[in-house]
């Protein structure tokens, strides 16, 4: 429907085919965006991510997202190569408490900060970054990826839980920030369990994706039905959208009991 024509923007966090974001990737080029892809070093390693810039005529820049040096290295090429960015996709997570299964009551602090590093002040680091070297065009749109871990309590998702809502408020605060200074727009995506690398990671992972697909009214939102939000809240259609945290959930949160779950 060419919604990002003329578009350019930047991309984190495509692992493979199943990540959320190498879906949005390939719905921006589809929609006539130009993007550039970023991963961290290690990531990168595994080369799977050469076949998505392939796919979609980009370029990748390795960055970890909780170095300063690396995201000034990576807003160099996207000002080289766009000039200014209409929009950006934080689709980063990681816990390191989780994955390796220490109990929420028992966590490793410095594990913790890793967490919230790498899961939520990579955003404000990366919204940071961009504000001060004015990288963004006026109407741009930023996006991170949340759980609703956030607002509810998912004993298993342990210090992701508390990542994610650090993430949602810097999407309120910077969005207060970077809509009165160029009238960019930030909001987060809480998006249903999805199977990826990262969704994976969690404990008990099938039953909570089986829990959320019975509890909610129209199933499950796919990795696809979250890039597709995604590419609405690049366009132009969602100007006036900010500061939000949008649900695409099939309808999970906002039930309360579920009879399917019940048996009734
Ligand atoms: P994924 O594993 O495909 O993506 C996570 C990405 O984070 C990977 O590409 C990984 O390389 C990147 N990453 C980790 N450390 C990094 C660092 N230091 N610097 C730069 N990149 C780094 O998994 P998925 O599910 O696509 O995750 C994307 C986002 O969606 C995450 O924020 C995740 O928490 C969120 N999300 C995922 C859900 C799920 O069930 N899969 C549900 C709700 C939100």
């Amino acid at each position: 429907m060419g919604l990002l024509d003329g578009k350019k923007g930047i991309i984190t966090g495509a692992l493979d085919e199943q990540s959320i974001a190498w879906k949005v990737a390939e719905k921006a080029h589809a929609e006539g965006a130009q993007i550039l892809l970023t991963n961290a070093p290690v990531a990168l390693r595994m080369g799977k991510l050469n076949e998505l810039a392939e796919k979609t005529g980009s370029q990748i820049v390795g960055a970890d997202a909780t170095s300063l040096e690396d995201l000034n290295k990576l807003y160099d090429v996207a000002s080289e190569q766009f000039g200014k960015v209409d929009f950006l996709l934080h689709s980063i997570g990681m816990s390191v408490n989780v994955r390796k299964g220490k109990a929420y009551t028992d966590l490793n602090y410095d594990w913790l900060q890793k967490t919230y590093d790498i899961s939520s002040i990579s955003f404000h680091k990366m919204m940071q970054l961009a504000y001060q070297r004015d990288l963004f065009n006026e109407w741009g749109s930023i996006v991170a990826l949340s759980y609703v871990a956030a607002q509810r309590t998912f004993p298993d998702y342990s210090d992701m839980s508390e990542a994610k809502a650090l993430l949602e408020s810097y999407a309120r605060t910077f969005g207060y920030y970077y809509g009165k200074k160029a009238k960019v727009r930030v909001n987060t995506i809480s998006q249903s369990p999805t199977p990826t690398t990262a969704g994976s990671g969690v404990k008990g992972f099938q039953e909570m994706l089986d829990f959320a697909e019975k509890m909610s009214p129209l199933g499950n939102a796919t990795a696809d039905d979250c890039a597709n939000l995604c590419i609405m809240l690049f366009s132009n259609y969602t100007r006036r959208i900010t500061m939000q945290n949008l649900y695409s959930d099939g309808g999970f949160s906002s039930m309360g009991v579920s009879p399917e779950l019940l048996g009734a």
